[in-house]
């Protein structure tokens, strides 16, 4: 048995990346249903929207999980909410989950921590996480300066620890997918390949942005401060690339560049994945088709289980 998928209930080991404002019911409804497990976030700190979203998620009926991104959240209402919901798969992230572990596996609750080093894994493992989501430093989102890849860190993270992984940072279909599997992970995460979703709430100038990216389509911005970011490169965020530095209010007009388009407004968070997608999809066909994918790859590679098979 697949332990992610007994961890979660979902039916694959897709799961959606937690996005503020982005990661709500909409999508993690689709992506649920779908097969996948659907994440909601709270990154956004909208505390009463996200759990209004969390409600909506509770009443449908389908396996999810929610976010708490440690250092983001201002006190431990969402903390308790989640313990009292009924909700069964939290992951942590951006920080260290050691104080949130008791209270959450008090509440019955798997938790996953996502880790973009090796240290933050024995670390996260030492505090008694269920699992980890290894997040290479090609994802989109809030990074670690020091950047070390999906690939790299997956097997220096399955080289230590016995836990099951989920990986993140560059991964859009079966192929990936496959790949991933092949390095020791149990499951996958997709962020950016989901805001390019058909039921991801983003304008569709952001879609179409990540469709048009090129693989060295973003870049890591604020590597000597924090939040050290990777985004698309627009007009925007060259001005951040060449000072340097991020000035504090960068994220004010996070939610222009969502719901309004205005890809100038703040920086429009994205994975090098950007450009590995070519076509914007629904939630069911991303999962319909990573899935079919990941089985034909595996199909051929079980051939290649002999000696003879490189002749
Ligand atoms: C638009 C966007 C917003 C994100 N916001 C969050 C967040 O709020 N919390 C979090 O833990 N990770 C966040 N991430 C990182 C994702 O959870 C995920 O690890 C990453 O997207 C994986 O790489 P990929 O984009 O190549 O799929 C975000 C990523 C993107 C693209």
């Amino acid at each position: 048995m697949n332990r992610v998928l007994a961890h979660c209930g979902a039916r694959y080991p897709i799961v959606q990346a937690p996005m503020g404002w982005i990661a709500r019911s909409a999508l993690a409804s689709a992506v649920s249903r779908a097969g996948g497990l659907g994440i909601i976030e709270t990154s956004s700190g909208e505390t009463d929207a996200c759990q209004a979203e969390i409600r909506k998620m509770l009443a449908l009926g389908l396996p999810f999980g929610v976010n708490l991104p440690i250092r983001f959240l201002k006190d431990d209402a969402m903390l308790r909410f989640v313990c009292e919901s009924g909700i069964r798969f939290v992951t942590t992230s951006a920080g260290s989950p050691a104080k949130f572990i008791a209270p959450l596996h008090d509440a019955g609750i798997v938790v996953y921590h996502a880790v973009p080093t090796l240290d933050a894994a024995l670390k996260s493992v030492d505090a008694g996480v269920d699992g980890l989501v290894v997040e290479g430093g090609e994802g989109g989102g809030f990074k670690n300066p020091e950047e070390v890849s999906t690939m790299v860190l997956l097997q220096a993270v399955r080289e230590r620890v016995e836990v099951p992984l989920i990986a993140a940072g560059g991964i859009i279909d079966g192929r990936g997918m496959a790949a991933a599997f092949a390095l020791g992970a149990e499951a996958i995460q997709m962020g950016t390949r989901f805001v390019s979703s058909a039921e991801s709430p983003v304008h569709a100038n952001y879609k179409n942005a990540i469709v048009d990216a090129e693989a060295t389509g973003t870049w890591v911005l604020n590597k000597k401060s924090s939040p050290c970011i990777r985004a698309l490169k627009t007009q925007f965020t060259a001005t951040i690339h060449e000072q340097g530095l991020m000035p504090p209010d960068t994220f004010k007009g996070i939610r222009a560049v969502y719901f309004d388009g205005d890809m100038e407004a703040a920086p429009a968070l994205a994975g090098q994945s950007a450009g590995l997608i070519h076509e914007l999809k629904s939630a069911q066909a991303i999962i319909d088709d990573t899935v079919a994918e990941f089985h034909a790859i595996s199909r051929r590679l079980g051939a290649l289980g002999s000696a003879a098979s490189f002749g």
